[in-house]
């Protein structure tokens, strides 16, 4: 942290919904926000607003050019990031028979390996202040899957295991990472769905289901960033946070349920040991 007490974020994709709330709250509270967002320029409002604590920068996380000039761009503005957000990801509603190899790799190009690529370029940074915090946007759907968002989900998914061990790796380092898990809520989020062009009769009613879900958005996304900054001034920072009564059940159920089949599948799981002499033992 550069300036006392007041810490400097980089957040991607502020445009809108929880980025675009999250700088907000950031800059209310006085600390200092990297804003990247595709088009800096829906952010004028809060450069007006805000000119000496928010730096604009362009960003699509799928570029890596862009990733390095917006590290560079944040330091040569603040001299330091305490905290990376890679929030910028978009859902894909469908089957997963449905989806072309095409959206199934944009998708990953944007919710996974923008996130692994900013978190590999801003770490050099944070290994040499031994401090920063990576909140990583997951979903309640990083966690549970759902018959319509397998795709999607598997993007979260992915994020979800990367960040289970890279916390091993540099919480020594003086690095904290927290995985944000949120239900549904009220973002652009709902209206940026990507679905397929070649739609399967057969998966319809699995679909509409899904949709219904996804359109009904009870969380707000202003008290989600209060939480974000909640855990980021937290002296034990969890690894998770689900947000929203739908994410927090939801995990719970899945839980209990992962527990249960465990145990009634414990003899059998036990049973597999090798009994001969081990290949180790031999050498
Ligand atoms: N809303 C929910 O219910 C919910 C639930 C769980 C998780 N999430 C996650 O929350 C995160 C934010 O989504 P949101 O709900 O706030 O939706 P949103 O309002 O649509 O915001 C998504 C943001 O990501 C940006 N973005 C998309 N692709 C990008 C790229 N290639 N490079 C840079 N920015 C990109 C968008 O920029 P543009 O304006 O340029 O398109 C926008 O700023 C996502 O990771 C999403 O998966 C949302």
């Amino acid at each position: 942290m550069s300036n006392s007490d007041t810490k400097v974020w980089l957040i991607t994709g502020s445009s809108s919904g929880f980025g675009r709330s999250l700088v907000e709250a950031v800059l209310k509270k006085g600390d200092r926000v990297v804003a990247t967002a595709r088009k800096p320029e829906q952010l004028d409002d809060l450069v007006q607003q805000y000119p000496e604590t928010i730096h604009p920068v362009r960003l699509d996380v799928t570029n890596p050019q862009e990733i390095q000039a917006s590290i560079k761009s944040a330091l040569n503005q603040y001299a330091c990031i305490d905290v990376l957000v890679n929030n910028a990801g978009y859902a894909t509603l469908g089957a997963i028979e449905e989806f072309s190899d095409e959206d199934i790799r944009r998708q990953f190009e944007t919710n996974f390996f923008g996130v692994l690529n900013m978190t590999r370029a801003v770490l050099p940074t944070m290994r040499k202040q031994r401090s920063g915090h990576i909140l990583n946007i997951s979903s309640f759907a990083g966690v549970v899957a759902f018959g319509g968002l397998g795709i999607y989900s598997a993007t979260k998914f992915a994020i979800e295991g990367i960040s289970e061990a890279l916390v091993q790796e540099v919480k020594p380092l003086g690095i904290n990472v927290t995985l944000i898990e949120p239900g549904t809520f009220q973002t652009n989020g709902a209206a940026s769905v990507i679905t397929p062009k070649q739609p399967i009769a057969e998966y319809a009613a699995t679909i509409d289901s899904m949709q219904a879900a996804i359109v009904s958005q009870p969380g707000d996304p202003a008290k989600a960033a209060v939480a974000m900054i909640q855990v980021v001034e937290s002296d034990n920072p969890p690894l998770r946070l689900a947000l929203g009564e739908d994410s927090a059940n939801g995990i719970a159920q899945k839980l209990d349920a992962m527990k249960a089949e465990l145990e009634a599948w414990k003899s059998v799981s036990l049973s597999t040991a090798f009994e001969g002499e081990t290949v180790g033992a031999r050498n």
